[in-house]
């Protein structure tokens, strides 16, 4: 591989997901799932972890997702975040949700301030600070919008933005590049890319089905999925299938690297896993 190795070093843990269960309706639906994210430092850079969580649809990652944000209780097992480590609570990290609900009788602006006040920021600091991130997040022109006036692509930068009101390390997104028009995806995965970049101490936790996407934005992929019992047949409830390291393959951290040969085999191959979860 032309590509240089990039040097880092592996610190605190900031997410440890331990033996989580979830049942629903009679049906197992996650089943012992294990997995931490520790802070990945790269010398002389800023540089937050992107971690994508890969499964196919109705494996589960939306309610491994709440479980992450702490909306749900698993029946057993626990999440902790931060250094040192506490159980996660709602509120406690950054979620955009699927649907991410921004109010809609309120500007772009007014949506950022209210969840600075929600955090509890004084009105002038929050005002601030909404300023600056909607600079960050190429919005400056649409702080007086409403979100019914933004584009797509414009509504969930606008949600990430809400969310980083709150400053917490740890953000949380189920499927960020669901119904975005190609120019619109692409810029996202490229924004995702950038704002990682532009703290050592954001964390990206990603939730998709989207495996370009995933191998495109993410230092590192965890893949959801059933085991087979001997009898060939899937036992219910998945669990973390396969850890794929990007970066140890050159596929983190540079540019360009979508159009790669080793970056096709990487989609071939956990394609080729999907089809056996
Ligand atoms: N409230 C519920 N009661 C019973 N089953 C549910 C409920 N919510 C989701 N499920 C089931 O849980 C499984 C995982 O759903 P979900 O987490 O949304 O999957 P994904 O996000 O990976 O597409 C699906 O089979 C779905 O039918
Ligand atoms: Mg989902």
């Amino acid at each position: 591989m032309l590509r240089e190795k990039i040097a880092y070093d592996v610190r605190e843990c900031l997410l440890s997901v331990k033996g989580v269960n979830l049942n629903l309706g009679g049906r197992p639906i996650l089943r012992d799932v294990n997995f931490e994210v520790h802070n990945l430092y790269r010398p002389g850079m800023l540089q937050g972890q992107v971690v994508g969580l890969l499964g196919p649809s109705g494996m589960g990652k939306t309610q491994l997702f709440r479980i992450l944000a702490g909306l749900n209780p698993p029946d057993s097992g626990h999440v902790l975040i931060g250094d040192p480590p506490v159980p996660v609570a709602a509120g406690m990290v950054g979620v955009v949700a699927q649907h991410y609900p921004l109010l809609h009788h309120r500007t772009i602006l007014g949506n950022l301030v209210v969840a600075g006040r929600q955090a509890g920021q004084p009105a002038k600091a929050a005002e601030t600070e909404a300023q600056r991130l909607l600079e960050v997040f190429g919005l400056k022109e649409q702080g007086e919008k409403y979100p019914v006036q933004l584009s797509g692509g414009q509504r969930q930068r606008a949600a990430i933005a809400q969310q980083f009101m709150c400053s917490n390390q740890l953000m949380l997104m189920d499927e960020p590049f669901s119904g975005l028009d190609p120019l619109a995806l692409a810029r996202m995965c490229q924004f995702i890319k950038d704002i990682a970049q532009t703290d050592e101490h954001k964390t990206f936790v990603i939730v998709t089905h989207d495996i370009a996407s995933a191998i495109e934005v993410c230092d590192t992929l965890m893949v959801l999925g059933r085991d087979k019992g001997p009898d060939g047949h899937f036992i219910p409830g998945a669990k973390i299938q396969q850890t794929v390291d990007l970066i140890a393959r050159g596929l983190a951290w540079h540019t360009g690297i979508s159009r790669t040969p080793e970056f096709h085999a990487a989609v071939n191959e956990v394609k080729d896993l999907f089809a056996h979860l």
